[in-house]
């Protein structure tokens, strides 16, 4: 699916775009996921675990764009990939009525509104898709997530005790939230 570009004003003044993938940002796309990987320890893997190349990303992209069942928005400052979001939606005749999100920003970008104004596109996108329910997971600790999620309405309704365990040799807890756009 393709997102129609838009421009939005973050915190500081700055403008930003919000924008599909584009094929050519491919090796941008994969810096900026590794380097996210490499900031927190609330995404799923580890930054050596994306061993892709760039033209497995180009592949990726194109299958992003084409796809008719995910959309992906990425976020630009001064032509530099700030962060990504995508939302899924499940085919599947039992759970068609399903949605599920992911999202990172890197760590220069926090706390500036791109997470917000990402999650208004995704709400969007499945109100016009007709979504029922909204899903998400995130890692045990993660505020800042929550905290954004709860703000557009997101509620856990389950917890994986001890889904991750980290290079520490430490586990923690995943919480999957949803969100629920008709009542059911
Ligand atoms: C979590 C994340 C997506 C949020 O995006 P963002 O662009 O920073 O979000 P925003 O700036 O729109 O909003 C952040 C909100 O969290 C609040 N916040 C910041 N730090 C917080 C903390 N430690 N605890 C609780 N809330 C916090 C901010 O005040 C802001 O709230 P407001 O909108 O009510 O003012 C982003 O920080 C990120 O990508 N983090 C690393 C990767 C990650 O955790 N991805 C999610 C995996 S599930």
């Amino acid at each position: 699916m393709i997102f129609e570009d838009k421009q939005i004003t973050l915190k500081d003044g700055k403008t930003a775009i919000l924008k599909s993938p584009c094929v050519e940002d491919a090796e941008k796309l994969l810096s900026y996921i590794k380097k996210s990987c490499g900031e927190t320890e609330y995404l799923a893997r580890y930054p050596e675990e994306w061993n892709i190349t760039v033209a497995q990303e180009e592949a990726w992209v194109n299958r992003l764009r084409s796809s008719p069942d995910t959309l992906a928005i990425t976020c630009y400052v001064d032509g530099e990939v700030a962060g990504n979001c995508e939302i899924s939606f499940r085919g599947g005749m039992k759970t068609s009525h399903r949605a599920t999100i992911a999202i990172a920003i890197l760590k220069d970008y926090w706390n500036l509104g791109i997470g917000s104004a990402m999650f208004e596109e995704l709400v969007a996108a499945a109100q016009n898709r007709g979504t029922e329910i909204m899903e998400l997971e995130f890692i045990e600790g993660n505020d800042r997530a929550m905290h954004l999620y709860e703000k557009f309405g997101f509620r856990v309704v389950s917890e994986k005790p001890n889904a991750f365990k980290l290079k520490d040799g430490t586990y923690r807890n995943e919480f999957y939230m949803q969100k629920y756009l008709r009542e059911i």
